[in-house]
């Protein structure tokens, strides 16, 4: 089919690829002529693991192009999704000029056959009948006549880090419209994908479909962001409850995540949910929320959950160094998660300001951004090149994001160069028996340390012995 994508952030960028990956002509367009010309060159202008591959295949097969021109993108589609940002403005709402400026540009170049217009931003609730409207405002502007055009919302559920492997994998397909015709041409968009052809386990049931009206279709994305975030600041709180009680979070999480009605992902204790999706889109919905008189208070305090959250290395290091103030603290990571180069609403960003504000002074070695050099927004900290660089002069070391080689990072010798050998676990990652074996005093989230964990006399065994 002839697709064309426009905007070619994370969303637009992996649909447009991914669908000229399983066969589709698609074209992508951006306003930013450097980035269209980054990608004409075959380079990905974001850091997500393999979508340059599959990237430089499609543009070989003919399948794949990029151009700053909306009017050949719109002419060339027979779907056009719009996949421009949605940020939060200071308030919290979602701006929406973006995708405003997109569908008026549609609705002035739109002439031809009948075509599909995919909402695939992250949009707000009622957001599909404006869009309709919007471009029909530009058809009029023009006394045209059109073929038609429907309107459909399918948002994506990709996760950065694992965006390609999520699109050719999804859990589910949202398709909301109240055209069948529209429906149609998105099943048969999808096709290849609901079949789990390109899927990791090709026997798996098909890919199932979701049909809905547009705004339970954007309710949905919301509904699932804010459900996962407070799934995370749930067990965030139980960990600070763990760490008071002296219970283990990690064992908690198993025990109640094996129950099918919770699942056991999700479920991982830290400092804080950041990214691109979840800080937007939780105030996006509080604010709609607003909007229609309505209080959403628990959606509130999962976000105050989190703000708080977002301290809690702040708190431990104040536990075991006192005084801060001339304090040396090296950072491990500073990406809101790891197999990404996003520091959008990263955890790290606050803690690096509170550290500054105590009068620490603060180090960081994060992989991507020594690999990529980009370190923008970080004036408040050193970037080191590596980890011994790191560790050399620090009080402690807080464990930001846990990118895999962390665990194979020689912790005997970061102690060496270190002043006191302490690390706050910020995503319970490390072993405790390794950093202690290391000569490290562990300290993790919602985990008894390791001291407690070898003197605790095993009772259970005790009684188990007894009786
Ligand atoms: C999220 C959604 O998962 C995805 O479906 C949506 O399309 C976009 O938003 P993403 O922001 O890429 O994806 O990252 P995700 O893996 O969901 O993690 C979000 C944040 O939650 C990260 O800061 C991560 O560290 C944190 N997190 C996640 C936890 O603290 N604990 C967990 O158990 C899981």
């Amino acid at each position: 089919m002839r697709v064309c994508v426009i905007g070619t952030g994370y969303v637009g960028l992996v649909t447009g690829a991914c669908l000229a990956h399983i066969g589709h002509h698609v074209i992508c367009i951006d306003n930013n002529a450097d980035k269209v010309a980054l990608m004409q060159s075959g380079q990905s202008p974001i850091f997500e693991p393999g979508l340059a591959e599959i990237m430089q295949a499609a543009m070989q097969a003919g399948n794949l192009e990029f151009t700053t021109d909306l009017g050949a993108g719109v002419a060339h589609g027979e779907i056009l999704f719009i996949a421009v940002g949605t940020p939060a403005l200071p308030t919290g709402e979602s701006d929406t000029r973006y995708v405003e400026a997109v569908a008026r540009g549609i609705g002035s170049h739109l002439n031809g056959g009948y075509k599909v217009i995919v909402n695939k931003s992250t949009v707000p609730i009622g957001s599909g009948d404006w869009v309709k409207r919007i471009v029909l405002d530009g058809v009029a502007e023009r006394q045209q006549t059109i073929a038609g055009f429907d309107v459909v919302s399918n948002p994506e559920f990709l996760r950065e880090g694992s965006a390609v492997f999520d699109t050719f994998n999804p859990d589910r397909i949202v398709l909301g419209s109240n055209s069948t015709k529209a429906i149609a041409m998105m099943r048969k968009l999808y096709a290849p994908i609901i079949a789990r052809r390109f899927a990791e386990d090709p026997f798996l049931l098909p890919v199932p479909v979701v049909e809905t009206d547009i705004s339970s279709a954007e309710m949905i994305k919301y509904a699932a962001n804010a459900f996962l975030a407070t799934k995370i600041s749930f067990i965030n709180e139980v960990a600070n409850i763990c760490d008071r009680v002296g219970a283990d979070v990690t064992q908690v999480a198993q025990g109640i995540g094996l129950d099918s009605r919770i699942g056991k992902k999700f479920l991982q204790a830290g400092i804080g949910w950041g990214g691109s999706c979840f800080p937007k889109d939780v105030s996006a919905l509080i604010h709609t929320a607003v909007d229609y008189g309505y209080d959403a208070q628990l959606l509130r305090k999962a976000v105050a959950v989190n703000e708080r959250q977002k301290l809690i290395a702040l708190e431990k290091l104040q536990q075991v160094l006192k005084i801060l103030k001339g304090k040396t603290i090296g950072l491990l990571g500073l990406t809101f998660k790891p197999d990404t180069d996003d520091m959008r609403d990263a955890p790290a960003l606050i803690l690096i300001e509170q550290l500054n504000r105590l009068g620490a002074k603060v180090k960081a070695y994060d992989p991507i951004i020594a690999q990529t050099g980009m370190a923008h927004g970080l004036s408040d900290v050193k970037v080191e090149s590596d980890a011994v660089q790191l560790a050399d002069g620090c009080d402690a070391l807080v464990l930001i994001t846990e990118w895999q080689s962390f665990r194979k990072l020689d912790y005997a010798k970061l102690g060496e160069k270190m002043i006191s050998k302490i690390i706050i676990d910020g995503r319970n990652f490390l072993d405790p028996e390794v950093l202690t074996a290391s000569g490290f005093q562990y300290i993790g989230i919602g985990r008894p340390t390791h001291k407690d964990i070898t003197s605790t006399p095993s009772v259970g065994a005790e009684l188990v012995a007894t009786y």
